[in-house]
């Protein structure tokens, strides 16, 4: 395994142990407002910086793209850090919620990893090498019939005005497919689509750290993942539309009558 990978997984359990002692403790630390219903913790804070810290020392000549403290617009090697993802149901004690590390050279995603400390569970990519959960190859699902597909998506809750764009989306996934999730983390999501627990997903407003790592992810485990338009090279639009590549194409198809792009959310950077 490549040392880039092995030292993102070790920032990974080094944030996760941080994130997991808070949690057990019942104590999220001092809870911050971000936006409306848009939340940071000292955990959130705390995890971003041993992932700095350690991936900093390591590599010194690398740049950070990080939620809580990073924006290197940059080239070159830049980590993208999502430290903790699904803060609101951390501080509620509802167990989604994952760490997500990304690399990526000049604007190319080398590695990806997506660690759920609550189920010991490493997800990892490397570019051309192919997908892991722990050291087991995974891939997307196999399912090709979308009233069999059940597909996660997330609310619009940092632009509310989007609501009704939303639904309109909504409605007609909703009508096509088999079941619909809204587990409250889009990097879990987006990992639990590359194993094929998830056939498909899609949300709207995501940030790069959200979706770096599970974009590398799903794309080794031989899925699909695009924005609204179905651009591999847009997903940083934060409109996102992933899946197998079968359930991706029926997603494409039923949100892009409702989603024109001059209406969507754009990028948060
Ligand atoms: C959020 C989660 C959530 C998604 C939001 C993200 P955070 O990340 O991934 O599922 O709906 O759009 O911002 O703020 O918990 O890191
Ligand atoms: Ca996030
Ligand atoms: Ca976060």
């Amino acid at each position: 395994m490549h040392h880039f990978l092995q030292e993102a997984m070790t920032a990974a359990r080094t944030a996760a142990e941080i994130i997991l002692d808070h949690y057990h403790r019942h104590a999220t630390g001092q809870i911050d407002k971000k936006g409306a219903a848009d939340f940071v913790t000292q955990a959130d804070r705390a995890a971003e910086e041993a992932i700095m810290d350690h991936l900093g020392r390591k590599f010194p000549d690398h740049r950070f793209l990080a939620e809580e403290s990073a924006r290197d617009r940059t080239g070159g090697r830049r980590w993208i850090i999502d430290p903790l993802d699904g803060t609101t149901n951390f501080i509620h004690g509802y167990p989604m919620f994952a760490v997500s590390i990304a690399l990526e050279n000049d604007g190319q995603l080398l590695l990806g990893v997506v660690y759920d400390p609550l189920r010991d569970e490493m997800f990892a990519a490397q570019s051309g090498r192919g997908a892991w959960l722990n050291d087991q190859p995974i891939q997307v699902s196999a399912v090709s019939d979308p009233l069999t597909a059940l597909v996660a998506t997330g609310f619009p809750f940092r632009n509310r005005d989007k609501i009704d764009l939303y639904l309109a989306g909504f409605k007609r996934v909703f009508l096509r497919v088999g079941g619909l999730r809204r587990a409250g983390s889009a990097a879990l999501d987006l990992v639990h689509v590359a194993c094929g627990r998830l056939d498909g997903f899609f949300e709207l407003g995501l940030a790069p750290w959200d979706v770096a790592a599970g974009t590398l992810i799903i794309g080794e485990a031989g899925g699909k993942i695009t924005d609204v338009g179905g651009d591999p090279d847009k997903v940083y639009s934060g409109n996102v539309v992933g899946g197998n590549p079968i359930i991706h194409e029926v997603l494409l198809e039923a949100l892009q009558p409702a989603w024109p792009s001059d209406k969507l959310p754009t990028g948060t950077l």
